[in-house]
């Protein structure tokens, strides 16, 4: 019998204390988003969003390097480990689903940091979403993404589902332009997509 998918709230709540059992967390800023930072420097600056923001360690980073940070995720389980693990922080965290998001976020954020949620959500929900987090850049502010790309339409049988060229296209058709792009072979057919995108209009 096929195990039926559980959510990541599901997920989150079963790993209790036992953060390192959830495969995705690294309990550390996400290494290419660090060196991006790190190359771009003071290049960029402003309001920042976490899509998807896990347990906030790429938040933390950001807010450590300046930025006036919000992140939000759909576990409420999720963020309540976030905020017990940086009790200090000075990051704005909400439980919030990519999907509803607050009508204050529209095209609000100068830097959009999104890293594997929409490789995590069903296929018949992609469209939106991608609309979504395109949706929440400013006018001249930069999208970076990561995500596990695939060239086939069919998706696998299992989580992640791998992105497809088609479904980042929606990125650009809601106003936003590829300003760096990379794919590394990952596995067989899967490969990295890596890059930024400007909204440009
Ligand atoms: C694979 S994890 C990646 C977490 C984090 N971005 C990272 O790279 O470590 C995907 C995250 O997206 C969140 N998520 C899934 N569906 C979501 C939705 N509809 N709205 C907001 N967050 C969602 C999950 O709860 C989870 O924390």
């Amino acid at each position: 019998m096929v195990e039926p998918l559980r959510s990541f709230e599901e997920m989150y709540a079963a790993a209790g204390d036992d953060l390192a059992a959830l495969p995705w967390a690294n309990l550390k800023p996400f290494p290419p988003l660090v060196e991006w930072l790190d190359d771009r420097g003071a290049g960029v600056d402003g309001a920042a969003l976490v899509i998807g923001s896990g347990l906030g360690d790429d938040a933390e980073e950001l807010a450590r390097r300046g930025f006036e940070v919000s992140a939000f995720d759909v576990s409420p389980t999720a963020i309540e480990r976030t905020r017990e693990r940086f009790p200090d922080s000075t990051v704005e965290y909400r439980v919030a689903d990519l999907l509803d998001l607050p009508a204050e976020w529209r095209e609000r954020f100068d830097l959009v940091v999104e890293i594997r949620t929409l490789q995590s959500l069903p296929i018949a929900d992609r469209k939106a979403a991608a609309t979504a987090i395109a949706g929440t850049v400013a006018p001249g502010g930069l999208l970076w993404l990561h995500a596990l790309g695939r060239e086939e339409r069919s998706p696998r049988d299992t989580r992640p589902w791998p992105v497809t060229p088609q479904e980042l296209a929606v990125l650009e058709a809601a106003g936003l332009r590829w300003e760096s792009h990379r794919e590394d072979l990952f596995d067989a057919d899967l490969y990295e997509v890596a890059g930024t995108l400007r909204r440009v209009r």
